[in-house]
């Protein structure tokens, strides 16, 4: 497995529509590996198959297992992922690995339910809610080339968390993902 180097924003694959996963194959397979390795080694709640390069509707989730919320330490993959069915919107704090050292308040459903394959790609849906699912609302963003802070009335709102020089982990409630 290997470690991969996460695209900044505004790089352009960032903003581009991902396209359908037909299969998985042994490279995807091993993307997959890699993927989540990365998502560990940042300390984020999730990684999105754009923010490494490759344009393909995938992303994997993780929650910390600490967090007292359900799924809590349970890995997803999440293959061509759909949501189809969310709550009303409600304020929460974000940030993004593909920008490191900001967070914003933005609006995301308390509650999704999201229709996606497995590395199997076996169907499955997924009833999310806490960091669960506003993981899953950010990472389908990310396959549709959007990025958090988009979400913001405007960039003033955009705050720093830390400073520049040390970029690994956020220490607020606002996991990159
Ligand atoms: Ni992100």
């Amino acid at each position: 497995m290997a470690i991969l180097n996460v695209l900044k924003a505004e790089h352009p694959t960032l903003r581009a529509k991902a396209k359908r996963v037909a299969r998985v194959d042994a490279s995807l397979e091993r993307l997959i590996d890699d993927m989540v390795e990365t998502m560990h080694a940042t300390n984020g709640v999730g990684l999105a198959a754009p923010q490494v390069g490759v344009p393909l509707r995938l992303a994997v989730i993780q929650v910390p297992a600490d967090y007292e919320e359900p799924h809590a330490g349970e890995l997803f993959v999440l293959i061509n992922p759909e949501i189809v069915k969310t709550t009303e919107p409600q304020d929460i704090d974000e940030g993004c690995l593909s920008l490191p050292g900001y967070a914003g308040t933005i609006q995301r459903a308390a509650k999704v339910t999201v229709k996606a394959r497995d590395r199997n790609m076996k169907e499955y849906r997924l009833r999310a809610e806490g960091t669960l699912a506003q993981a899953v609302q950010h990472e389908l963003d990310h396959l549709n080339g959007v990025l958090f802070y988009d979400h913001l009335a405007g960039p003033e709102l955009l705050r720093r968390t830390q400073p520049a020089a040390s970029q690994a982990t956020e220490p607020t409630g606002d996991e990159p993902a």
